[in-house]
């Protein structure tokens, strides 16, 4: 049996497939390993399962052990590993594409809600038992017949261009290619940012987080949205230059902002928690039990076809 180390605790399902199929060390105490404990575990196994708590950088990399042929993310997103660094030392990297789309579509959606009918503020009344009711009390953006620009138009994206048009939103998007007309389902394409930024009056951030897109989101681009547009992000913190966000939304050029990821998670940039018109949530995009389990699963089945076929579908690097 090959040996494995999974660095976070999983449900008990997925550790019960993972210690049938492998000799598997489980960190039952759910422990946030340091970066010397995931190299002192790692010692004799041949695969590391990540999470994307685990920053995989290539100082990191470069300290496994040799005998480490495969890590598995235990997420779609993989801005936490060095795909080069792996790549350099001979170790196949994986994700968890689509059992996560349906989960994640949900929260992306109930950021735009959260954000556009400001619900933070909503709940914080409602408990506090001190609001009045009035013709306009808590206005907030309606969706129906509002443009919805999306960034990253992958299944993610997909899935929240679905729901969002059956809401009535008009959706347009921004992706590395046009997508085939089957998949637009009737959404506008953008080949440059900017024009889908002009034309978003509610942003839905959808991409992988990647050199290219880090601090996409930013001072200057900021500017191209229409006055009073709405930022969701449900991809990854490190797409959003947080000062500039911050300062658009204290400015009223950007009307609210809802948010389920940060930079530096999860200690968020304490300027958000001051401003009411944020919605912000703990990274739960993949969060219910059904879909965790078929996240590890697959997790632990990528590092199974990886050492029987030597290669997975679902490598990365
Ligand atoms: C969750 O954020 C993931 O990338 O799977």
């Amino acid at each position: 049996m090959k040996k494995i180390l999974i660095t976070r605790k999983l449900i008990k399902d997925s550790e019960d497939k993972a210690t049938k199929i492998f000799e598997a060390k489980l960190n039952s105490n759910d422990e946030l390993y340091s970066r010397a404990k995931v190299i002192e575990m790692s010692q004799g196994c041949e695969a590391v399962l990540t999470s994307l708590t685990d920053k995989m950088d290539e100082e990191m990399i470069n300290k496994l052990p040799n005998t480490i042929k495969v890590i598995s993310n235990f997420a779609v997103g993989f801005g936490n590993i060095d795909l080069e660094a792996a790549k350099k030392k001979g170790i196949a990297v994986t994700n968890t594409p689509e059992v996560l789309s349906d989960a994640t579509a949900e929260i992306g959606i109930l950021l735009i809600l959260g954000a556009c009918r400001r619900v933070s503020e909503g709940i914080q009344s409602a408990k506090e038992s001190n609001w009045k009711w009035s013709a306009d009390y808590l206005i907030g953006k309606q969706l129906t017949g509002t443009r919805l620009g999306i960034l990253g138009m992958g299944r993610i994206g997909q899935k929240i261009a679905a729901i969002a048009k059956s809401l009535g939103m008009i959706i347009h998007y921004h992706n590395r290619s046009k997508l085939s007309v089957e998949k637009e389902q009737g959404a506008i394409y953008h080949d440059s940012l900017r024009s889908l930024f002009e034309v978003s009056d509610v942003l839905s951030i959808c991409c992988p987080a990647t050199k290219e897109t880090e601090n996409l989101i930013n001072k200057e681009t900021l500017e191209y949205f229409p006055t009073g547009a709405v930022i969701t992000n449900v991809a990854r913190g490190d797409i959003v230059d947080d000062v500039a966000l911050i300062d658009a939304l204290n400015k009223k050029k950007i009307f609210a902002a809802g948010l389920d990821v940060y930079k530096g998670e999860p200690n968020l940039n304490p300027g958000y928690l001051k401003i009411k018109s944020v919605f912000i949530l703990p990274h739960l995009g993949s969060a219910t039990k059904h879909t965790r389990i078929a996240m590890a699963n697959l997790a632990i089945d990528n590092i199974y076809e990886f050492f029987k076929t030597g290669n997975c579908k679902n490598k990365v690097n």
